[in-house]
């Protein structure tokens, strides 16, 4: 006996008639007759009184069909239970490095929650190098992060490039120049970098970017993290240069002044691995692009297949 069986039964029961019931199953009659006549010489029993208008069950079809109504709702149940427990074991781990959150982050993950309700994500501070390694681990799923670290078995796509700016003191005289300033405007200046973290990191792109314009600032601080830097900013302390979305951080008397130099742009990327299938991460991707339509932020489109090179690094905008 098949669950087939019984669903067969139950709609002759229900229905009354087995033409209505093989309307209702999608089946000719003469097969759904014969399913029956099966069923009753496995059983060894009778479950329809012969020559009954409308038909009628007997007494042994009547306790079969209850207990049949009852095992065909569990194999519903099973199999629905099944299917949650399968969407919820679905899980995404992210990687990011600290600045992201003061960006578009959080919304970003906020709107993939809402549209991939079932996914179970996990979010994890670290930094781009660790990224790497984290994902050659099977540790987390995808990175969101700053620096442009090659490896073969992960794919890096290069998201956006976002503009630099100066966060001063309003005391200061760069906070007045609201129309800009540039990287040559800082190099005498005390400036704040950040974090401590084991290169390369985000201080070494800053460095890099100076240098890239021939120049080198000579009065720099390390310290742990954005928030300090910018808080000691905030003190009169001197000047901190950040990724533009950062300036969501705010403290009093302080100010953030656009970089008007063409390569003062710090990239963001996604990182996963190369041979990654995983159509959540193309759900992922999508947020990203959701997300920049809604902040109206310019971006060139790329497909995430699999096919793609595995660095793709033309996909951002140029400034
Ligand atoms: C962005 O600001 O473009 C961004 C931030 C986090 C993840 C992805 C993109």
């Amino acid at each position: 006996m098949e669950l087939r069986h019984l669903r067969y039964f139950v709609a002759v029961v229900e229905e009354q008639s087995f033409t209505k019931a093989a309307e209702k199953l999608f089946i000719a009659q003469p097969p759904l007759s014969r399913q029956i006549q099966n069923l009753e010489g496995e059983l060894g029993i009778q479950l329809f009184e012969r020559g009954s208008r409308p038909l009628q069950t007997t007494p042994a079809g009547h306790f079969f069909y209850q207990h049949a109504v009852k095992l065909l709702s569990n194999a519903e149940e099973i199999k629905s239970m099944a299917k949650r427990i399968g969407l919820i074991d679905r899980s995404v781990t992210i990687g990011f490095v600290g600045s992201l959150l003061y960006g578009l982050l959080p919304r970003i993950i906020y709107l993939f929650r809402q549209q991939q309700p079932h996914l179970n994500i996990q979010l994890v501070e670290m930094s781009t190098t660790e990224q790497l390694q984290a994902l050659k681990e099977g540790r987390i799923d995808v990175g969101f992060g700053r620096l442009r670290i090659s490896d073969p078995a992960v794919r890096r796509i290069l998201l956006r490039k976002e503009r630099l700016v100066v966060a001063a003191h309003t005391s200061h005289p760069i906070a007045q120049r609201t129309e800009g300033v540039y990287l040559a405007d800082l190099i005498d200046e005390k400036m704040f970098m950040y974090p401590t973290s084991p290169k390369p990191n985000f201080s070494t792109q800053l460095l890099n970017i100076f240098a890239e314009h021939s120049l080198v600032p000579k009065n720099m601080h390390e310290v742990r993290e954005i928030q300090l830097a910018l808080g000691l900013v905030a003190a009169g302390e001197g000047l901190c240069v950040i990724p533009a979305s950062a300036d969501t951080i705010r403290f009093p008397h302080l100010n953030y002044i656009p970089i008007l130099d063409n390569g003062a742009v710090s990239p963001i990327f996604l990182t996963a691995r190369a041979m990654d299938r995983s159509e959540d991460l193309q759900l992922l991707f999508d947020c990203v692009y959701q997300v920049y339509d809604l902040e109206g932020i310019p971006y060139q489109r790329t497909v995430f297949t699999l096919d793609q090179n595995p660095i793709d690094d033309s996909v951002g905008i140029d400034f």
